[in-house]
């Protein structure tokens, strides 16, 4: 199961990521607010941040203007590894090396292409383990 969050700047974005996700055979639980609606990007950070620590989904996907914020907010979340991308390469050594359970970017920032390109580059792409392990483990003793 994927979680998926968005605040109103990115709903339209949200929507193409949904579908694009369910196409490629994922279940996807939608914590974003619709079209219409407005909702701070910490508050929908911060559910789906705790979806995935507790278990109910495995990675998630936030997306607001910049997807900076969005980042900010999921990573004060204990056991979350979140990275603000806009390009494949960063993308795809997220998942390699830092093994980051969500992925953020921005509608105001990327367009439907480069987001499904992230997106199945993320997702499509396994943790390497071996040494960059021992460094994941570094980034989340800092919570202790
Ligand atoms: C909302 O206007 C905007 O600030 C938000 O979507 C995001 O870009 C914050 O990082």
């Amino acid at each position: 199961m994927i979680a998926i969050g968005n605040d109103h700047a990115a709903v339209e974005l949200k929507e193409f990521v949904v579908a694009l996700l369910q196409d490629m055979g994922y279940e996807v639980k939608d914590f974003g607010c619709g079209a219409g609606e407005k909702c701070d990007y910490p508050d929908k950070a911060k559910e789906v941040a705790e979806a995935i620590v507790g278990g109910e989904c495995e990675k998630g996907i936030l997306i607001c203007g910049t997807g900076v914020g969005m980042s900010i907010a999921a990573n004060k979340v204990k056991g979350i590894r979140a990275a603000v991308c806009s390009d494949e390469f960063s993308a795809r050594m997220c998942a390699a090396h830092n093994n980051a359970n969500i992925l953020c970017f921005g509608q105001r920032v990327v367009g439907m292409g480069t987001a499904e390109n992230l997106v199945r580059a993320w997702l499509g792409t396994e943790f390497e383990g071996g040494r960059h392990q021992g460094r994941v483990d570094k980034i989340m003793a800092i919570e202790e």
